[in-house]
C-alpha cells in the first residue's frame, strides 16, 4: 500500500482527496493501493462538507511527518509559513513531496530541489503554475537543451476572470472578485491575485527554469489590475482592444527583463481570446520555436489534476533526472528595463485641477496625445521605461486622486 499524507483540505486539498479516493485516479499507475492516510488542517472544529472519515484529520503535523508508513506528502495549505517548514521537514524525513505552493517554490526552488536530491526523493510543483496546464514538466525538458528566449502569459485565473467579467458582462471589479472567490480561484489574500504578486511568483518559477538562472520575485517589476476601472474598460472597447494582466520575461544575451503589468492588446490577438480563469503560457526556445499551452489556470479539479500527474511521476520514479535542475540554476542574473508606450488615466481631485493638469500635460514631449473626459484625463505616451513614466507622473501627483497605466502592445498605433 502507498500512503499519502495530505496537508490542507481547502479547494485544492479536497480536490486531491476526491480524485485519489473516490475517482481512483492512480489505480492504473501502480499495482499497489494508494490511500490518503492522514490530512492536516488548521481548524479541527470547522464544519466540512465532505464524507471523509473524521479520524483522518489532524491539526498536528508531527502525526503526518513522523508516520513511517507515509511515503508521499502532498502540500496544499495556504500561505508561505508554516508550509515552507513542512516541506523542508518532509524531505529531510525522506518523503517525496508534491506542492501547489508558488510562494514557497518561487523563493526556494534551488534549495528544495537540492534537498530532494540529497535524500533521493522527488520534489514536484506542477500545480504551482498554470493550474491544470502541464507546463513545468515540458519546460524542464525543453530548457535542458534549448536556449529559451522568452516566457510570457496570462498566469492568474482570478485577475483574468475579473477582467473578462468587467469587459463582457459589465460586472464591477468588486462583484467579479467576489465571484472568483466563490469559485475557488482566488488566494486566501486576494491582493496576491489583483496586485500581480501571484503572477510574479509564477513568472519567477518559469523564468528560473527556462533561463537556468535564479530569477527572484524581487527582480520582477510588478503592477496589478487593482487600478483598472469600468471607465478604463469603456475606453479600451472604443479602441477594439482588451486589457490583460501579462507576465513576461525575456532573456537577451544573458540579460533578463521581466515584468508583470496590465497590457493593452488588440481584440484579435491570441491572448485577448483567453477568457475567465483560463491561462495561456507561451515559451520560446531556439530549437523548438514558440510553444503555447492553454487551459484552466485555477480551481479545484484542474489544480488537483496537476498534483495527480506529479504523483504519477513519483510512482514512475522520473524524479531521479528532474532533480538535476538544481545544479543548472545559476545565481548571477542581470536585469534590464524595456521601453514601451503607455495608456495613462488620471482622475483629478476637482475641475480646476483638471484644467491645470490638461495644460501641463499638453506641453510634455513624452506624451503623444491627451484626451479630456467628464471626470478623467486620458493620455497616450511615447516610448519610455516604466521608471521614467513614474518619475514623470510623480510630480503632478498633488492634482489627481487616482491613476491607471497600462502598457500598449507594439502593434497598437495611436494617432496624434
Ligand atoms: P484554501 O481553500 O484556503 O485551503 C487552505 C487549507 O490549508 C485549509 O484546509 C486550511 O485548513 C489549511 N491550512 C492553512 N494554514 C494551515 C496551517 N498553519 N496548518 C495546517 N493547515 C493549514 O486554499 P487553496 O485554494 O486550496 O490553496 C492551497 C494552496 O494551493 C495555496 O498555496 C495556493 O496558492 C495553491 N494553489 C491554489 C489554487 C486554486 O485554484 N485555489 C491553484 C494552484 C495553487 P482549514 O481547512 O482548517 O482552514
Ligand atoms: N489564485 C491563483 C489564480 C490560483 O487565480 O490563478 C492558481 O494558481
Amino acid at each position: 500500500m502507498i500512503n499519502i499524507g495530505l496537508l490542507g483540505f481547502g479547494t485544492v486539498g479536497s480536490g486531491v482527496y476526491e480524485l485519489i479516493t473516490n475517482y481512483k485516479a492512480l489505480k492504473n499507475h501502480t499495482d499497489e493501493e494508494v490511500v490518503i492516510s492522514k490530512i492536516l488542517i488548521k481548524d479541527l472544529s470547522k464544519k466540512r462538507n465532505s464524507k471523509v472519515p473524521k479520524e483522518l484529520f489532524t491539526d498536528n503535523f508531527r502525526e503526518v511527518v513522523n508516520n513511517p508508513q507515509i511515503d508521499i506528502i502532498i502540500e496544499a495549505i495556504s500561505g508561505f509559513n508554516p508550509a515552507y517548514t513542512f516541506l523542508v521537514e518532509s524531505l529531510e524525513r525522506g518523503k517525496h513531496v508534491v506542492t501547489a505552493n508558488k510562494a514557497v517554490v518561487a523563493k526556494h526552488l534551488k534549495s528544495l530541489l537540492a534537498l530532494a536530491e540529497k535524500n533521493h526523493k522527488g520534489f514536484f510543483f506542477e500545480a504551482s503554475v498554470g493550474g491544470g496546464i502541464p507546463i513545468i514538466k515540458p519546460l524542464k525538458h525543453h530548457s535542458a537543451f534549448n536556449e529559451m528566449k522568452e516566457v510570457k502569459g496570462i498566469l492568474n485565473g482570478t485577475s483574468n476572470f475579473i477582467l473578462t467579467q468587467m469587459n463582457d458582462n459589465d460586472l464591477t471589479f468588486e462583484g467579479a472578485l467576489t465571484l472568483a472567490q466563490q469559485l475557488g480561484y482566488a488566494e486566501t489574500d486576494p491582493s496576491d491575485d489583483i496586485k500581480g504578486y501571484d503572477v510574479r511568483r509564477k513568472l519567477a518559477i518559469l523564468s528560473s527554469i527556462a533561463f537556468k538562472k535564479q530569477v527572484s520575485e524581487e527582480m520582477i517589476t510588478c503592477r496589478g489590475i487593482d487600478y483598472v476601472t469600468s471607465f478604463d474598460m469603456s475606453i479600451f472597447k472604443t479602441m477594439d482592444c482588451t486589457v490583460k494582466l501579462l507576465g513576461k520575461a525575456i532573456n537577451s544575451n544573458n540579460r533578463v527583463s521581466a515584468s508583470v503589468e496590465p497590457v493593452l492588446m488588440k481584440n484579435d490577438s491570441s491572448l485577448s481570446k483567453i477568457k475567465n480563469a483560463c491561462n495561456l503560457i507561451s515559451v520560446t526556445g531556439n530549437i523548438v520555436g514558440e510553444l503555447q499551452f492553454v487551459g484552466e489556470g485555477a480551481g479545484k479539479n484542474p489544480t488537483a489534476n496537476a498534483i495527480i500527474c506529479d504523483v504519477i511521476d513519483i510512482l514512475g520514479e522520473t524524479y531521479k533526472h528532474d532533480n538535476l535542475l538544481s545544479k543548472r540554476l545559476d545565481s548571477t542574473v542581470t536585469i534590464q528595463h524595456v521601453a514601451s508606450k503607455y495608456y495613462v488615466r488620471l482622475s483629478p481631485y476637482n475641475y480646476n485641477y483638471k484644467g491645470t493638469l490638461v495644460k501641463a500635460l499638453e506641453e510634455k514631449s513624452w506624451i503623444k496625445k491627451v484626451l479630456s473626459y467628464d471626470k478623467d484625463i486620458v493620455l497616450f505616451t511615447e516610448k519610455l521605461s516604466l521608471i521614467e513614466l513614474e518619475e514623470n507622473i510623480q510630480h503632478l501627483k498633488f492634482m489627481y486622486k487616482s491613476s491607471c497605466y497600462v502598457r500598449l502592445e507594439e502593434d497598437i498605433e495611436i494617432k496624434a
